[in-house]
């Protein structure tokens, strides 16, 4: 059997103190295996974008483990947290905007940056993802110049930059009309077949939901259901 790319173990996460303390997560146990498509679904507020920031390391539980490759995120320190996150992760996610006044490459760039990849070939991968992803011809705009769709591309294209093991996205067919999303939707779907790449999404969207392998629903901070998807 081969081993989880992640894993978390009787997960809690509780927000604020006292009488305003609010259990978003009251015990959540899942293993994402190796290149699957995985969709979290569940009405909101059930706990779906609260599972998938600590299933990704951007926050930590109030108990419960995170396993990364086996690797417990509790015995791992911030700086070397955050250079896993970066090497191993990457997010489509509507609250990581892209930086508006910057251009479309340097947009791209910033994993590397922070991975510490020489200019020279950061700029050389940058524009290979963006030419995987149809904006080569972008890559001098600034950000702010495009069209909803196309900045969700840009955030693709910098999600795959680092070549992650796993793909995050959290509602990312949320804010575009209908046929944009189907666009998005089917480049996610593509990187993750051909490339393995791991894929984990948080959806409201039926039609993306069943195109993943595996469908966890969660209710009031729990999983409430698992299903697999026939191939
Ligand atoms: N930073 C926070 N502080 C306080 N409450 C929060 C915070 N983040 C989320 N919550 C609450 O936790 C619950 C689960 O939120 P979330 O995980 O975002 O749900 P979903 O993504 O399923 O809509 C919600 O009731 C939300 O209001
Ligand atoms: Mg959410």
């Amino acid at each position: 059997m081969s081993e989880a790319v992640l894993e978390v173990r009787d997960l809690h996460k509780s927000y604020g103190n006292g009488a305003d303390r609010f259990d978003a997560l009251r015990g959540v146990s899942l293993r994402v295996k190796p290149q699957e498509s995985l969709a979290i679904v569940g009405k909101s507020g059930s706990g779906k974008s609260t599972l998938m920031h600590l299933l990704a390391l951007l926050d930590r539980p109030t108990s419960g483990d995170v396993l990364v490759s086996g690797r417990n995120a509790r015995d791992v320190r911030g700086g070397e947290l955050n250079r896993m996150r970066n090497a191993e992760f990457g997010f489509v996610f509507q609250q990581f905007f892209l930086n508006a006044h910057a251009s479309v490459l340097d947009n791209v760039m910033l994993p590397l940056v922070i991975a510490g990849v020489s200019r020279p070939k950061r700029k050389q991968r940058a524009l290979e993802a963006l030419d995987r992803l149809g904006l080569a011809d972008k890559a001098r705009n600034r950000a702010n110049d495009l069209s909803g769709g196309q900045k969700q591309r840009v955030v693709i294209a910098r999600a795959l930059v680092n070549e992650p093991r796993v793909i995050f996205a959290d509602e990312p067919t949320g804010n575009l009309d209908s046929t944009t999303g189907a666009e998005v939707e089917g480049m996610l779907f593509d990187l993750h077949r051909e490339q393995r790449i791991t894929l984990v999404v948080v959806t409201h969207d039926d039609d993306l939901a069943a195109r993943c392998e595996r469908r966890i629903t969660m209710r009031d901070g729990l999983i409430s259901d698992v299903s697999e998807v026939a191939a």
